[in-house]
């Protein structure tokens, strides 16, 4: 059998000052696969993905590549793992743009043009290009998270942990930003609010509620899960409200007059449950 690309056994974090973050968490995401990681604010979501790549350490196990983490191998780990942060003020450090994009690949010891080419690319692929020279302190939020990402996707590590990839960014940068991420066959670990993006893009998704997790699948099927959604304060993302599980448009007008179709359970259901 293939060896999973991250696999957490068992993880369970507190914070220094006592908040427990984590509760037993396991999980396997497959080479190549794309998980997203949803729930509310606070949920630990932010605090699983720094446990992958060894920023925050607990009990347990975590593996990337098949490798334990643990103090002989943090540096090849983090190798391995492109970490976009939640916030792109931890990401961004150096004078401009270019050479925190470049960063990365210089690190891995690409000579010259391989550097010049990877940043070339991954500013582009986040139309950052024309702002090479401009030192990111400079930038907008959006255009921050931009050139953050840019930073993880010059790197082309095996696998990507991305906290929030698409907050701050306008309607067509999320959009373009999903297609982008859908084509590359890295293994990606994907936090997000924006349930849309996670129906577009991911695999699987895990809830999260309270460090422990409270459901995991195919997203069409775990997002269409109305009490679910309620009780880890998510909602059913618009498209699978009308698109849900098999129901089809034209049978919304049988519904009951008022009745949207989201808070009916039947309305959720797939098609041979
Ligand atoms: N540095 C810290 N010290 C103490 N507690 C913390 C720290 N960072 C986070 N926490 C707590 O750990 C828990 C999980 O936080 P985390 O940032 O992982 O949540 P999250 O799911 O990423 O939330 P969000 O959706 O807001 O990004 C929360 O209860 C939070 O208050
Ligand atoms: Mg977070």
């Amino acid at each position: 059998m293939a060896v999973a690309a991250v696999t957490l056994d068992r993880v369970s974090f507190a914070y220094p000052d006592g908040q427990e973050a984590l509760r037993e968490i396991s999980l396997e995401v497959a080479a190549g696969e794309t998980l997203g990681l949803l729930g509310p604010n606070g949920a630990g979501k932010s605090t699983l993905l720094l446990q992958v790549n060894g920023l925050l350490r607990g009990t347990g196990t975590v593996r990337v590549g098949g490798l334990p983490l643990n103090d002989r191998t943090l540096d090849q780990v983090r190798a391995q793992v492109g970490f976009l942060f939640q916030n792109p003020d931890d990401q961004l450090f150096m004078p401009t743009v270019w050479e925190d994009v470049a960063f990365g690949p210089r690190n891995a010891g690409l000579p010259a043009s391989g550097v010049r080419e990877r940043v070339e690319r991954a500013l582009e692929v986040v139309q950052m290009r024309e702002a090479a020279g401009r030192p990111p302190h400079h930038l907008s939020l959006g255009q921050k998270k931009r050139v953050a990402l840019a930073t993880v996707l010059a790197t082309d590590c095996a696998v990507l942990v991305l906290d929030e990839p698409t907050s701050g960014l306008d309607p067509r940068g999320r959009r373009e930003l999903a297609e982008y991420l859908t084509s590359l066959e890295q293994t990606k670990l994907v936090a997000t609010h924006d349930l849309e993006f996670a129906v577009e893009l991911c695999d699987r998704v895990a809830v999260l509620e309270a460090g422990r997790i409270a459901a995991v699948g195919d997203p069409r099927v775990v997002l269409a899960d109305a009490e679910l959604m309620e009780r880890t304060g998510l909602e059913v993302p618009h498209s699978l409200r009308y698109h849900a599980a098999g129901v089809p448009h034209q049978h919304l007008a049988a519904e009951p007059h008022g009745r949207h179709p989201s808070t009916s359970r039947a309305g959720n259901r797939l098609p041979g449950e």
